[in-house]
């Protein structure tokens, strides 16, 4: 398969992304991710020059059930628009429910359809990557859902189940007849989860394809990467995820190889102080929280402490050793814990 020769506007990496009345200036954006996409993380990522965020994947039923746990999910802070919220669902009715109610709250820019999420609990539900196997459903959500408001609607999926089932043009198809904004495809089969190479190829012909601007992701862990997927596939936007995990100054980097000027790679005064705003955010959130049932879970301190770990792990990879940062997550249990661990990490570096 050869690739499709992108036009001269998708070639210019700052062209801005639209998405219906959206302009997304910098084309460059956080992948939705289930467990790291909380309004503390989205808002370093948007510092750093993100150009838009996604929340984590939120379940419409819940939201339209007024479940607070649910809510929790869409909470935001000031100055991190424009953020898009990312439900997941199979009922075009509850979906333009739920839709209503996210555009009723006023602090997003845009709604968004998981239909590519492989977790088994949701798949069972005929939700996430399930909707692969129904492009009419996928049509009908997003008709229903731009039907009932204003914000632009996009969806969200993969190129198709299975290396042998490429599917990525017939979903675009489905998301631009139901009045889709934008689609962004994650360039793995479902069946691959998060492994594998991604296949860039595919979103190169899909782009080529759609009317309707396609947002790619999948395999960017530089800023060098995410500028040759723009280049060599033409998609109008890139979507990265776990690269910007204990890394959210990528986005930074990226635009600094935009501009020509040699990527300076944050010091370590950058990175701690990163770091501990990250935290501060994150306590600031968790007092938000209602789902501090457990003794320990109970402060939300401790509360964000304890959801802090896995950001540790990945912030602090190129100070020490996976192992050696694993086993000092375990005496993890309050924000002093974690702060002396940041301090300790940088202690040499200043
Ligand atoms: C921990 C984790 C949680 C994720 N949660 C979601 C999600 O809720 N919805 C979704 O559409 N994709 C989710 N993804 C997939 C990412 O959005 C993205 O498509 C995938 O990680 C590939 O991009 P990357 O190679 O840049 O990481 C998740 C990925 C990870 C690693």
């Amino acid at each position: 398969m050869s690739l499709a020769v992108p036009s001269e506007e998708a070639r210019e990496p700052e062209s801005p992304l639209r998405i219906g009345p959206l302009s997304v200036p910098f084309p460059f954006v956080l992948a939705p991710m289930a467990g790291y996409t909380d309004a503390a993380f989205r808002l370093v990522c948007r510092r750093a020059g993100c150009g838009l965020t996604y929340t984590e994947v939120v379940n419409a039923e819940g939201l339209v059930r007024g479940s607070r746990p649910t809510l929790f999910l869409l909470e935001t802070l000031p100055d991190e628009r424009p953020v898009a919220a990312h439900l997941y669902g199979r009922d075009p009715g509850v979906m333009a429910e739920a839709t209503a109610l996210v555009e009723r709250m006023n602090r997003f820019d845009l709604v968004d359809v998981n239909a590519g999420c492989p977790v088994r609990k949701i798949v069972a539900k005929g939700c996430g990557a399930a909707l692969m196997r129904s492009p009419e459903t996928i049509r009908d959500i997003v008709r229903a859902m731009t039907a009932a408001v204003s914000l632009p609607v996009t969806v969200k999926t993969r190129i198709g189940p299975r290396a042998d089932a490429i599917r990525a043009l017939e979903l675009a198809q489905a998301a631009e007849e139901g009045g889709a904004a934008a689609i962004a495809f994650h360039a793995r089969t479902t069946d691959k989860k998060h492994g594998g190479p991604a296949d860039w190829n595919t979103l190169a012909r899909v782009k080529a394809a759609c009317r309707i601007p396609v947002i790619g992701n999948g395999g960017v862990t530089t800023a060098e990467d995410a500028l040759r997927m723009r280049r060599e596939t033409g998609v109008d936007g890139v979507m990265i995820g776990r690269a910007a995990i204990g890394a959210p100054w990528l986005f930074d980097s990226i635009r600094q190889r935009i501009r020509g000027t040699a990527p300076a790679p944050p010091t370590p005064t950058d990175r701690k102080a990163a770091m501990l705003e990250h935290l501060r955010l994150l306590a600031l959130l968790k007092e938000r929280d209602p789902r501090r049932r457990r003794k320990s879970d109970r402060n939300p301190e401790v509360g964000a402490a304890l959801h802090f770990r896995p950001f540790l792990l990945k912030y602090l990879a190129t100070t020490r050793s996976r192992a050696d940062i694993a086993r000092r997550l375990q005496s993890i249990h309050s924000l002093t814990d974690v702060v002396a661990m940041i301090e300790s990490a940088f202690a040499n570096t200043a």
